[in-house]
Order: structure tokens, then C-alpha cells, then sequence
């Protein structure tokens, strides 16, 4: 008997749970136990009748003994099929776990309320199943009860979501007027429906064909396990993501590129001649190699590209944004490996799928991010792979998941396929010689603030006391590396990014950095910080308030601001956000030259940046 994966979809008070519960009490799939636990429970919700939907909110509660998925599955059977549910909950966070518990569905339900018809929601799981890739729809129109069963309001949901699925390219959508509370059309015909010739939900379920996987026969084993019951057996255990394998077949462990011939395929206490996806089986190999949990064997010489850069599109699942200063840990398959995200490259505008330029995403925003690995990761792209191409993003803090992740097809040009070469001339060694070490002093305020003003008269002082320091001016750098760029927010972010990564060659070159930019916002600041690193950055506010800089205007530029002449100029008609926590603030129209120039040395100082630097022979950093 075949077997049909599905997921469920639908907002709060859709009647998802009602459905499920519906569909496993029809069709008679549901233990009799439970059943009986609904029953008496149900009597003191529902004078008649039995509450369906408790039958999953008992799944809810066990899931919420913490099940870190956060997916839940359900099996049951008809005589015709074999079922799966991904079980997801249909409060507020719909698209939570809609995204990680649907990427192996083949099919995905979407409920539409009838009276609601085709809302943001539907469009959003829809985008997402579309995304996801799984092959087959079925739009269940419920609660058609409440809209006397009309074939108007059908009609129209229908033709409403076809045009949808028509801009999103699913093709393989069906639509079914039901009632999951009265049961029609969900496991029994309605009486109320003569204008529907088409099948129950149930009977589209037993009958729908399902699709072939379309993922890659390429061989993918991301190890969970490494068995060793007793000396003379280490196998490894898993599940295979695509692909098959045999007895013979010689494999690669990814990362490390050893290579082995695979001994046995261990199914509990049988050996199998060969093993294809899904199958979950225990490898043993001709020799002894190491691979520890996280390692992916593949056929040799068939080795994905592996890189620490990827791009991928992401469905955002946390009320906490998406924030390029947070590190989260992106769990692909079986491994775990510290991440940032570097770029939002977009977010997919629901109502109209373009594409809108973007530096965040919000809670159930879907868009495509550039994501940076402490370790590199498999490239699988997602349209072939759809094990390994996946992966889950968590906030360390929280625990939480906060995004689903799908490895996109085109790639950046990948840094991993160039080589990091190291200089044989340390940076400690130049420091060293330096006799103080390098780093980046920033200093953010408004135009007329009076940055360049400190950083020019600290310079001087610092160079006369025979420091190697270097002012990187914003002003000059936009007449030649950054001559291209202008002053909107994405400009200004590209323009803060070359700035940072320069500044990061000076203090690599052993320099003391002094960097004069605005860098409007906390976006801004903390993308430079993590360009430089915590460790070589100090933040210093030049904190003179806009009247005062104003007033000042030392270059017109407030004047022509206001007069609509320049736009976007900071402060006036482009945002300006303060900095938290800045290590100094210098409120120059309080502060001397001299006075604000004895702070910052003092500041380096007591960060030990002048302290004599020791290179400890054969010691790099
Ligand atoms: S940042 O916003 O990208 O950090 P940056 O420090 O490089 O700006 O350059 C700011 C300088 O450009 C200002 O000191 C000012 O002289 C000039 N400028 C010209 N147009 C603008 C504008 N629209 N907003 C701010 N500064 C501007």
C-alpha cells in the first residue's frame, strides 16, 4: 500500500484541527482510546456532539513537552492508502512550522474559511508550498455550512485562488467545498452540494497520485549516529536523503574527503543488497574512518560543493525580526554550525510576488538572504535536494527556530572557491614592531558633528607619538572607492561596508584606523562591527545635536537640505539613529578640540591599545 505525505495550513479558526480530527474520526483511523478520552472531555465543552478538534489539541499538548521541531506527524490508513499528517498549529505563527514540517510533503492542504474567501494568509501558505515545492494543493473551502452551501461563493474562491496558483506556478491545485464540523464532502458526500461533481476529500486523498520524488538520485547519508555496540562493530546510522547505495560503492565522508568502500547495509537484524531513499539503515565501511554525527557520506568523486557562503531563501518564523548583529545556528541535516546573516537581498511581496529590496524581515516575511558559516556547509540547491538542500535557522538564546531555509539554485560567486593565503608576515609580528597594537576607532555622529575635526587633531597627536594610524575619511572615500555610491539607505550600506573592510586591511597592516563616517543607523554600525570584529572596534558617538550642527553648517549642506536642494541628507530627511551604548560621547558643542581629543587617548589607552605588543616566537595570533 503507498503512502501520502500531507501538510495542513490554515489561520486561526480556520477549523484545521476540526478537519484532521474530522478525517481520522470518518474514516475510522482514530484508536479507540482516544476516542474515548475526546468523548468525555468533549462533554463539557459541547452539549452534542464530540469537539473533533481535541483530538489534535491532545497531539498540541504532547508536542509542547518539547519536541524542538515543533512538527508533530500523524499516521493513519484507509484501505486504499497509507497516511502521513505534518501536524502544524493553526495559532498565530501559521507559517512556524507550515515551513519545516511541509518541505517533504506531497501534497499541502490549504483551509480557506468560505466566508473569508482568498485572504493574505491563504496567499502567504500558498507562496510557501510553492517555495517548498511540494507538487500537489488541495484548497479545502470550509465552513461552507455558514454560507448556505452557495456555489457563488465557491465559484468565486475558486476563481480567485486559480489566478494565484497560476502567478505562483503550482500546477496540480484542487478545490473542495466542505464542511469540517458536519462532515460533508470530507469523508461523506454532502446532500447539500449537487452542484459539486467532484470527489470528497477523503476520496482525493486515496486517489490523488503521487508525485515521484523529484530529488536528486544523487547519494546523500547525513550520519545521526555513530554505533559502536561493542569493539568489532561502528556503523553509522541515518537516514538517506536521496540517492541509493549498495554493498561495493565507494564513498567520500564530507567534510573531510576520506574515502571508503561501504561493507554492509544493517536494516534492525537484516542485511539489505542495496538501500534508497527514504530508508533509515545503519552503514558499516571497509575500514576504519573517522566520521562523527553531522559528516554526510556521498559516492566518491561525486562530492557536493561545500561553502561557507551561500544564499537561500528563508520563511521568517520568529516575532523577534531577522537582525544581521545576532548570531543564530543553522542546523542542516544532522549538523549544527554557528551562522550570520550578512544580507537581506530581498522579501517576496505577497500581495504582488515582486521582489522588494529590503534590509529586514518580520515575522512570517518570506525573502532571499545571504548567510555567513562558522563552518562550511553542503550547497545543495533545494529544487533537487530536498533533505540536505534544507535547513533550519535557531536563535541560540531562545532555543527557538526562527526561520526555514532553502539552498537557492544560483549561488554568489562562492569566496570558497577562493583560497584564504596567509601571509608569512603576521599581523602580531607587525605589531609588534609597532610597539601598540591596531584597530579601528569609529566615530558616528551627524553631518557637522564634528568628526573629521577630532579625528584630523588626534591623528597628528597620535602620529607625533610615533603611532602607525591612518584617518580613513567618509568624505574622501566617496570621491574614489566609493565614488559610485549615493546616500540611500542601501547606498550608505554599501559605502559603510567597503569602509569597514578597508579599515580591516589597515588593521591588519598593523594601523590604528580613525574612521569618520555617519553611519545613520544600528543596522549600519552593527554590520561594520561585524565586518571589523568586536575585538579591534571602538565605538565613539560625536554627540552634538542636530540645532548645533545645524547652526554650524560648516559646509551649507543643512541649508540646501532644507530647501529641498539635497535629499535624503541626514537628520533632516533621512533617519538618524544615536548609538545605544558607545564606549565615549563627545558632545562637541560642550567639549574643546583638545579636550575631546585627551578623552579618546585616554579611552585607548584603558583598552590597551598602546600596550607594548610581544610576538611570542613560532606564535601566530
Ligand atoms: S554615510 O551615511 O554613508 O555614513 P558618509 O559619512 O560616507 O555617510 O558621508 C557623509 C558626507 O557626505 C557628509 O559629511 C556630507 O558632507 C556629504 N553628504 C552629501 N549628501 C549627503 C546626504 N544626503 N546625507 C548625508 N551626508 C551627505
Amino acid at each position: 500500500m503507498d503512502l501520502l505525505r500531507f501538510s495542513t495550513a490554515g489561520s486561526v479558526d480556520d477549523g484545521k484541527s476540526t478537519l484532521i480530527g474530522r478525517m481520522l474520526y470518518d474514516s475510522k483511523g482514530i484508536f479507540e482510546d482516544q476516542l474515548e478520552a475526546v468523548t468525555s472531555a468533549s462533554k463539557q465543552r459541547l452539549a452534542t456532539g464530540i469537539d473533533l478538534s481535541l483530538l489534535t489539541d491532545g497531539l498540541r499538548a504532547e508536542r509542547e513537552q518539547g519536541i524542538t521541531i515543533d512538527v508533530a506527524y500523524r499516521y493513519f490508513a484507509t484501505p486504499r492508502r497509507k497516511f502521513i499528517i505534518a501536524d502544524t498549529p493553526g495559532h498565530e505563527q501559521y507559517t512556524r512550522n507550515m515551513a519545516t514540517g511541509a518541505s517533504t510533503a506531497d501534497l499541502a492542504i490549504i483551509l480557506i474559511d468560505a466566508r473569508k474567501g482568498v485572504i493574505e494568509q491563504s496567499r502567504r501558505h500558498s507562496a510557501i508550498s510553492a517555495l517548498l515545492g511540494i507538487p500537489r494543493i488541495c484548497v479545502a473551502v470550509n465552513k461552507m455550512d455558514l454560507v448556505d452551501w452557495s456555489q457563488d461563493v465557491f465559484d468565486k474562491i475558486r476563481h480567485d485562488y486559480l489566478e494565484l496558483a497560476d502567478k505562483l506556478g503550482i500546477s496540480g491545485v484542487e478545490l473542495i467545498p466542505l464542511s469540517a464540523l458536519l462532515g460533508d464532502n470530507v469523508v461523506v458526500r454532502s446532500e447539500q452540494t449537487p452542484w459539486y461533481q467532484g470527489r470528497t476529500l477523503i476520496e482525493y486523498l486515496e486517489t490523488v497520485e503521487i508525485p515521484k520524488e523529484r530529488s536528486s538520485d544523487k547519494f546523500r547519508f547525513p550520519v545521526q549516529y555513530v554505533v559502536r555496540p561493542d569493539l568489532n562493530f561502528r556503523g553509522f546510522a541515518g537516514q538517506i536523503a536521496s540517492g541509493s547505495v549498495k554493498p561495493g560503492d565507494e564513498i567520500e565522508v564530507v567534510p573531510s574527503g576520506k574515502r571508503a568502500v561501504v561493507k554492509q547495509l544493517h536494516f534492525f537484524d537484516r542485511d539489505l543488497p542495496e538501500a534508497s531513499f527514504p530508508k533509515s539503515l545503519t552503514i558499516t565501511l571497509d575500514r576504519e574512518v573517522d566520521v562523527s554525527r553531522g559528516d554526510v557520506l556521498v559516492k566518491a568523486g561525486a562530492a557536493p560543493r561545500l561553502s561557507r557562503d551561500l544564499d537561500a531563501q528563508v520563511v521568517w518564523m520568529d516575532e523577534r525580526p531577522l537582525a544581521l548583529t545576532r548570531p543564530y545556528f543553522l542546523k542542516q541535516g544532522s549538523r549544527t554550525v554557528r551562522a550570520r546573516i550578512t544580507r537581506v537581498l530581498y522579501r517576496t511581496d505577497i500581495q504582488t510576488l515582486s521582489e522588494i529590496p529590503t534590509s529586514n524581515l518580520g515575522l512570517n516575511d518570506i525573502g532571499r538572504v545571504r548567510i555567513s558559516a562558522a563552518q562550511p556547509i553542503l550547497l545543495d540547491p533545494y529544487a533537487q535536494f530536498r533533505r540536505t538542500g534544507a535547513f533550519i535557522l535557531i536563535d541560540p538564546e531562545t532555543n527557538a527556530t526562527v526561520a526555514a531555509g532553502m539552498v537557492a539554485q544560483d549561488q554568489p560567486e562562492s569566496s570558497s572557491d577562493v583560497v584564504w593565503s596567509e601571509s608569512d608576515v603576521s599581523r602580531v609580528s607587525r605589531e609588534a614592531r609597532n610597539g601598540h597594537r591596531g584597530g579601528v576607532v569609529w566615530f558616528t555622529g551627524l553631518s557637522g558633528s564634528g568628526k573629521s575635526t577630532i579625528a584630523k587633531a588626534l591623528e597628528k597627536r597620535l602620529f607625533h607619538d610615533h603611532r602607525q594610524v591612518y584617518l580613513l575619511d567618509g568624505d574622501n572615500l566617496r570621491h574614489g572607492l566609493n565614488k559610485d555610491l549615493g546616500f540611500s539607505s542601501e547606498a550608505r550600506r554599501e559605502n559603510l561596508r567597503r569602509a569597514a573592510e578597508t579599515a580591516k586591511i589597515l588593521v591588519d597592516a598593523g594601523f590604528l584606523v580613525l574612521a569618520t563616517f555617519i553611519s545613520p543607523t544600528a543596522a549600519d554600525r552593527a554590520l561594520v562591527r561585524e565586518v571589523i570584529g568586536d575585538r579591534d572596534f571602538v565605538e565613539i558617538h560625536v554627540s552634538t545635536p542636530l540645532a548645533a550642527c545645524e547652526a554650524r553648517d560648516p559646509k551649507g549642506l543643512y541649508a540646501r537640505a532644507r530647501s529641498g536642494e539635497i535629499r535624503e541628507f541626514t537628520g533632516v530627511s533621512a533617519p538618524w539613529e544615536p548609538p545605544a551604548n558607545p564606549l565615549l560621547e563627545l558632545p562637541t558643542h560642550k567639549l574643546s578640540v583638545p579636550e575631546s581629543v585627551a578623552k579618546v587617548v585616554d579611552l585607548l589607552e584603558a583598552k590597551g591599545l598602546f600596550a607594548e605588543v610581544v610576538e611570542v616566537p613560532g606564535g601566530g595570533i
